[in-house]
């Protein structure tokens, strides 16, 4: 089995081999910090060692429940916000088939999504879906007490128990979260639903490797030990040594940082496989809220090309150079096809007549590579040999690692989010909850001023 890894050969003209020897001995040190569990939110460090010491009891469990779920629902409903449901999405979305649903084979359990928006549409066309299906249901909330989830569960318990009965709803509702804390923990244990629990060392968006990722992931399918095993194997490398040389994660937490202090301050996440779209939004969570506190942090955005190359392409080749890309390489796609000949050619396109797709593919992410370098947008490139659960498992674990040496490395925490506490105090008062009155007057004077 091969290694990702990560290549960054075409930075020559934006950083030198001695501006990586020079961040070497702070990322020694980030390392150091992490390792020895001596940084900050050093209470937040249970992923590092996850996939080492991952309970094989818990990991048979996970997959007995997920085979009654396959069973008994053709939809399973995944509700939770955040890293309750990112982690799952990135991989279900890069590993299915989109088109399954439309083919009219019995396949997996379709997985849907609620308690991430607190949209009234959505949630309404949700339930009238599940009118009309067999489903199952994970709610999922670290802290238990987190608004968006909780309404959502909140309306679909009502649903499955109204459907199912109260028997029924203990037998098709999963709750993941605290060992102890929280509303849903206190519902979960009122109501004598299945539980998981989600480590208090660790934190909601390091959790996909938990049941968090792990039940949803392997309801639709997939192998959750593949995940696990390559995982560990980049743990394995990561963990070794702090070399920029030696260690993929060392050298993205080195890269990042080195152009952060050269005002690179947005950070481009690259997928030519539209698979990969949720991988993206995963770690935009991941590193958006490692990172970016203390009025510091790089901006993470993401596209997917060749798509966005017709929407945002524009700007990234020509707009405010504060820019730089990291590119997921994908090297072996899972099928085959080729473009057809056509012997009247009036598409012109004959001089690529016989060539996979994914061999044009890898030329317009070359071709863009080049181009960009060329604007002045440092790329690196993430080699994944392939989009399989083995190699999604090493993705996730290398975005993990180089984000806490990279957050250790910019002088920050990577494991709180104090920040995310703002909307909802304004939210909570601009909803009149009991406690928020004072709040609630000074932000109605602001909205009227
Ligand atoms: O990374 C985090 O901790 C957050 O993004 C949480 O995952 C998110 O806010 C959801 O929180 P909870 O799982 O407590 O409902």
């Amino acid at each position: 089995m091969k290694q990702l890894n990560l290549d960054i050969s075409k930075l020559k003209p934006f950083i030198d081999e001695t501006s990586l020897e020079g961040m070497q001995e702070e990322i020694n040190n980030s390392h150091r910090l992490l390792m020895s569990r001596t940084g900050k939110g050093n209470d937040y460090l249970g992923w590092v060692d996850l996939p080492l010491h991952m309970d094989a009891v818990l990991v048979d469990r996970i997959i007995s429940d997920a085979a009654k779920i396959r069973q008994m629902a053709e939809i399973f409903v995944v509700i939770g916000i955040g890293g309750s449901y990112l982690g799952s999405r990135a991989v279900i979305d890069a590993l299915d088939n989109p088109f399954q649903s439309l083919m009219g084979e019995k396949g997996s359990p379709r997985i849907v999504y609620a308690g991430e928006n607190l949209s009234e549409d959505y949630h309404a066309r949700l339930l009238a879906l599940l009118d009309k299906k067999e489903y199952a249901v994970a709610v999922i909330s670290k802290s238990g007490t987190t608004t968006e989830p909780a309404i959502a569960f909140r309306l679909i318990r009502q649903h499955v128990e109204a459907r199912y009965g109260k028997e029924g709803a203990r037998e098709r509702i999963f709750a993941i979260t605290d060992a102890s804390r929280g509303a849903l923990k206190l519902l979960a244990d009122a109501e004598g639903y299945s539980s998981y629990v989600i480590p208090d060392d660790v934190g909601g968006r390091y959790s996909v490797l938990t049941p968090v990722g792990l039940l949803p992931i392997a309801v639709a399918g997939f192998d959750i030990r593949q995940l696990l095993d390559g995982a560990a194997r980049m743990r394995e490398t990561a963990v070794k040594s702090s070399g920029c040389d030696e260690n993929p994660c060392a050298r993205y937490a080195a890269v990042r940082n080195i152009l952060y202090r050269r005002e690179k301050v947005v950070e481009i996440l690259v997928a030519f496989e539209p698979s990969l779209l949720f991988m993206i939004e995963w770690w935009k969570q991941l590193y958006g809220e490692s990172e970016g506190k203390e009025n510091r942090g790089i901006f993470p955005a993401g596209v997917t090309f060749t798509s966005d190359l017709h929407s945002m392409g524009q700007y990234i080749q020509e707009g405010r150079r504060m820019l730089f890309e990291t590119v997921i390489n994908v090297e072996t796609p899972v099928n085959r096809l080729s473009v057809p000949n056509d012997p009247e050619n009036l598409d012109g396109l004959n001089f690529i007549s016989g060539k996979r797709l994914s061999e044009v593919n890898m030329q317009a992410e070359l071709g863009t590579m080049l181009a960009h370098i060329d604007g002045g947008v440092p790329n690196l490139r993430i080699i994944l040999p392939a989009i399989n659960e083995y190699y999604l498992g090493q993705l996730i674990y290398f975005f993990e690692f180089a984000c806490a040496l990279s957050g250790y490395t910019l002088g920050v925490n990577p494991f709180d989010q104090p920040g995310v506490e703002a909307y909802k105090k304004n939210m909570f008062a601009l909803l009149g909850k009991p406690g928020f009155e004072k709040e609630t007057a000074e932000l109605q004077k602001k909205l009227l001023s």
